[in-house]
């Protein structure tokens, strides 16, 4: 099969520096080329790391607005991105984008959605994994910080006409409050609560993967979305316990194990309707107070994004154990 990569060197949407080397760090420990001999996938787009500087304002031409930090620099580049995943996708390939903060799912998901409608003349779904609901609006934002607010934009809970901020999204680049649903969720902030009450979104908490299980909570999850309908899946990587992914911006004690989130995307990509992944929030310049965090978390990353590619842990040739 064909995988398009966007590798995604971008930081505005929140604070910290390093998310940008991500990509770099993730494709330098060897995950493409794991993808490429081990999964047999034809890469393209994957000689690059992008950038986008020739689109990022400088920053004291890019003041707050509606309490937005950015807000300029991250609608370019997430418009970008749309377009790069969209050439993707509208070919057919399977797309892997490596963040980057996780303000850039506004262009992943944005790409996906337009490309399938035009090629499938279907609507995705989005699953969403993460410690958080990243579904504040600019209003019921706490810290300005765009990453926290992509799913409002997508879902079109937050608007705005202003090209430059994000006015350039339409209805072809959205997805519907129905066809999400949340795994992982720990820390989502008041304003978010009331967001996915009001608007009946499914969400399943760490409470609900320990009173369930992770496999009823994956299977619930899909029966949700509906039986073939295809996916684009979003995966934080501090929605993992710190204690596999410490190296990220907003960690959250009491997360997901490896395993857990190596499921989770193994049971996505087995339903072959996977149109897009994202792999966002890595940095690894964060906890590199031990050497070993930084490390870990791009192991995890590699993990994870093998798992969403289709890598299972169990060679092909091993039987299966007869009881
Ligand atoms: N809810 C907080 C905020 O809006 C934290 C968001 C963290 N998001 C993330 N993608 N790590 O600022
Ligand atoms: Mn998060
Ligand atoms: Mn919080
Ligand atoms: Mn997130």
């Amino acid at each position: 099969q064909d995988l398009g990569i966007v590798a995604v060197g971008f930081s505005g949407g929140q604070g910290k520096p390093g998310v940008d080397a991500a990509p770099t760090a993730l494709i330098e420990s060897g995950l493409l080329t794991q993808l490429r001999d081990e999964l047999g996938y034809r890469l393209h787009g994957h000689d690059a790391v992008h950038s986008y500087a020739d689109v990022v304002p400088p920053p004291e031409r890019d003041q707050p607005h509606r309490g937005m930090k950015n807000p300029r620099a991250v609608s370019a580049v997430t418009r970008r991105i749309a377009d790069q995943v969209y050439e993707h996708a509208r070919e057919g390939r399977l797309v892997l984008t490596l963040g980057g903060d996780h303000s850039i799912a506004i262009g992943t998901i944005a790409g996906s959605a337009r490309a399938t409608r035009e090629r499938l003349g279907r609507d995705i779904a989005v699953i969403w994994v993460d410690a958080h609901a990243d579904i504040n609006t600019p209003e019921t934002s706490g810290s300005g910080n765009v990453h926290g607010m992509p799913v409002s934009f997508l879902t079109g809970l937050a608007r705005e006409d202003k090209e430059e901020f994000f006015g350039w999204l339409t209805d072809e680049h959205r997805v519907s409050v129905k066809k999400l649903v949340y795994i992982g969720l720990r820390d989502v902030d008041v304003g978010e609560k009331r967001i996915l009450r009001e608007n009946g979104i499914k969400a399943f908490s760490m409470f609900d993967i320990d009173k369930h299980g992770i496999g009823r909570v994956v299977e619930m999850a899909l029966a949700h979305i509906g039986n073939d309908t295809p996916i684009h899946l979003s995966f934080d990587v501090d929605a993992l316990d710190p204690m596999w992914a410490p190296s990220t911006g907003t960690p959250v004690r009491g997360g997901l194990t490896l395993r857990e989130g190596d499921f989770i995307c193994e049971s996505v990509h087995q339903t072959g309707s996977l149109v897009a992944v994202d792999l966002v929030e890595v940095n690894p310049r964060l906890a590199a107070d031990t050497d070993l965090g930084a490390h870990e978390t791009v192991r995890a990353g590699c993990s994870i994004s093998d798992a969403e590619a289709g890598l299972e842990p169990r060679a092909p040739s091993c039987p299966e154990p007869t009881l």
